[in-house]
């Protein structure tokens, strides 16, 4: 059968290198169909690049082609691969995507279109780049009542806090370790800001509870205000800090969602996971925790999910698969400093005193270098909205939510 791919940067030329050195295992799970790259869509040339007779750069050439039936967009952004899926969509081919930026913003649109024509749009690329989730959570678990979901989303920002826990490097320091690597952008705002992971919570959290989150409905935290004195308190509190996208079932009508850096305690699943790789942990009423692990970006891994949506639809031709969730609304997604109880790592110039008149018997933590007016501290559980109530007339430094995953 034959498919075009649109977008030929790290992960476009990764498919066409997946689809064209696994022709065998490809043609296992396609009952004997081969996949042939028909068309390659990008306004940049790749003057010696093999696959030179298959650019091109008018979409109109793989949207009028007949034979295209499957469509891989690994272009990113917004625009203008939203009016490419649609269209293509709408014409009855399927896509499959590695953009979560796109599913994010747009997803009940996409999916409407394609539940109207009978094309599939799949994204399992779209979290956790070579990580099996989007797949497991559609299928796998849905006998369950999911009660909530935590995730490590981004590799660059978890490669950058292994750094700074591991060899004790500053995050600037880090974060050009983790530019010159090639894991983040000349402009890694998107990464450390959380916005990536924040594009990945949505998508997880329409999958879990069946209504679209979009971006601005998720509170965002990155982590740049993250220290070397914060990584060194909370590792005497035998944990570590973590960028998590976090997400729990309130009631039928209610999730709470949310992107911040997070006290991990060592035992859990979540705390041994380093460098660029990604973690879910996805907790379910009957299942319990499952965790899915491994790298969460990079070209062939992420390739490697992009391939296997295109299998199923090869598979799924002309044949609709059970798959999306309905529009959200307003309302939906509570706001967590009201709602959700947690502890909190609290780092701040006070005295002991002060800190146990406001907030009783707490646990002091402790560095090498701590000043004597300065005090870390984990707080018994209660909510954000509480916390700053007590916190009132302190000189804060930093607070860290501390997670139960
Ligand atoms: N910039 C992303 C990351 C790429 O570092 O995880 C994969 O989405």
């Amino acid at each position: 059968m034959k498919i075009a791919v649109m977008g030929y940067g790290t992960v476009g030329s990764g498919v066409v290198e997946v689809i064209e050195s696994h022709q065998n295992t490809i043609s296992k799970g396609t009952n004997g169909q081969t996949m042939e790259v028909a068309k390659i869509l990008d306004l940049r040339d790749f003057p010696g690049d093999p696959h030179e007779t298959l650019f091109t750069k008018d979409f109109n050439d793989i949207l009028n082609d007949d034979e295209i039936k499957v469509v891989a967009e690994t272009m990113g952004g917004v625009n203008p691969a939203f009016d490419f899926t649609m269209k293509l969509l709408k014409s009855g081919k399927s896509v499959v995507s590695s953009n979560k930026e796109l599913v994010a913003q747009k997803g009940p649109e996409l999916l409407r279109a394609a539940e109207e024509s009978g094309a599939n749009y799949l994204f399992e690329a779209s979290v956790g780049g070579g990580i099996p989730i989007i797949r497991p959570m559609s299928q796998c678990l849905i006998a369950n009542n999911i009660e909530g979901v935590a995730g490590i989303l981004n590799g660059t920002t978890n490669f950058i806090l292994t750094k700074m826990i591991e060899d004790g490097m500053t995050f600037a320091d880090a974060l050009k370790l983790a530019q010159d690597n090639g894991f983040a952008e000349k402009d890694p705002t998107a990464d450390v800001e959380g916005f990536d992971a924040c594009r990945k919570v949505c998508i997880l959290a329409s999958l879990a509870f069946g209504k679209h989150v979009y971006p601005n409905q998720v509170a965002t935290e990155g982590i740049t205000n993250i220290t070397l004195e914060d990584v060194s308190y909370i590792a005497s509190a035998k944990g570590v800090i973590k960028l998590l996208g976090q997400i729990k079932y309130i009631n039928e009508n209610k999730i709470a969602a949310f992107v911040s850096p997070a006290v991990v305690f060592n035992g859990s699943q979540l705390a041994s996971v380093n460098g660029v790789n990604n973690a879910i942990l996805v907790r379910g009423d009957a299942v319990g925790d499952v965790c899915f692990y491994g790298p969460g970006a990079g070209k062939l891994p992420t390739a490697s999910a992009v391939v296997a949506d295109m299998v199923d639809c090869v598979k799924h031709i002309n044949r609709k698969k059970f798959f999306g969730w309905g529009e959200g609304a307003e309302d939906y997604v509570a706001d967590y400093k009201e709602c959700l109880q947690m502890p909190f790592y609290v780092r701040a110039k006070a005295s002991e005193n002060k800190i146990k008149a406001a907030f009783g018997e707490v646990k002091f933590l402790s560095r090498i270098g701590q000043p004597s007016d300065e005090k870390a501290f984990i707080t018994d559980i209660m909510t954000q909205n509480e916390l700053e109530k007590k916190l009132e007339g302190f000189e804060v430094i930093n607070i860290i939510k501390v997670t139960n995953y």
